[in-house]
């Protein structure tokens, strides 16, 4: 790709996500981040090109939104949690996993129509309030920011909203799935005013990160 002269800056979730993401921008030839102190948070490619912004996952979504970075990779649950207006052109064939509901395994046999304003402990709290708000259930939704299966355990909640992936915590915790809300992967997001003004080098991106998926 051609260097201009600024780089398209690049936002990368830091985290569970930050492996695959670097190994898809390697199989597509673009130019990696020159990662010489950890401590730094924005990475310049080897041939100018990028900027990468090391960034927490929750907040990719907002910098792409307001231009603070041209694109990112995030995954579809954090993009729809957020609700942020963004162009999503191409999804990514990793961090694959399930929003759901979940509960105690000895849960009564209730149909979740008839709970009656079930507690529900999320990380994903808009998600899970649209979820329970268009069955017509009266939900409380308790809003946390980690080990969210904590919440049955120990009387906080009495169903959680939560990733699912290869379903261990449930099961290590005593909790099964009820319900999927959503499926999840990671997802390519670009600003909306950038994929206009810089169409050229971001469907560059696109094309070449589409060919190796
Ligand atoms: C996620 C999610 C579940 C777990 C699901 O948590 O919130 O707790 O992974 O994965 P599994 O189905 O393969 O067990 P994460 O590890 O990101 O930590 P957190 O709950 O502290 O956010």
């Amino acid at each position: 790709m051609e260097n201009t002269e600024k780089p398209l800056l690049f936002a990368l979730p830091k985290g569970r996500m930050a492996d695959e993401s670097l190994a898809l921008l390697s199989k597509a030839g673009l130019s990696e981040p020159v990662d010489n102190n950890d401590r730094k948070l924005v990475l310049e490619s080897a041939d100018g090109c990028f900027g990468y912004v090391m960034a927490k996952p929750w907040d990719v979504p907002t910098y792409v939104e307001y231009g603070a970075v041209d694109l990112g990779i995030c995954g579809l649950d954090v993009l729809r949690e957020s609700g942020r207006n963004v162009h999503e052109p191409l999804l990514l064939p990793f961090a694959h996993c399930r929003l759901s509901v979940a509960g105690p395994a000895n849960r009564p046999d209730t149909p979740l129509r008839y709970e009656s304003q079930p507690r529900v402990a999320s990380k994903y709290p808009r998600l899970a309030a649209q979820f329970f708000r268009e069955r017509g259930v009266n939900a409380e939704i308790i809003g946390l920011t980690g080990s969210v299966e904590l919440g049955p355990i120990l009387g906080l909640a009495d169903l959680i909203v939560d990733l699912v992936e290869t379903g261990n915590t449930l099961r290590a915790n005593g909790l099964i799935e009820f319900r999927t809300i959503m499926e999840s992967q990671a997802v390519l997001i670009v600003n909306r005013a950038s994929s206009r003004l810089r169409a050229a080098e971001i469907q560059s991106v696109v094309e070449r990160l589409r060919a190796v998926i």
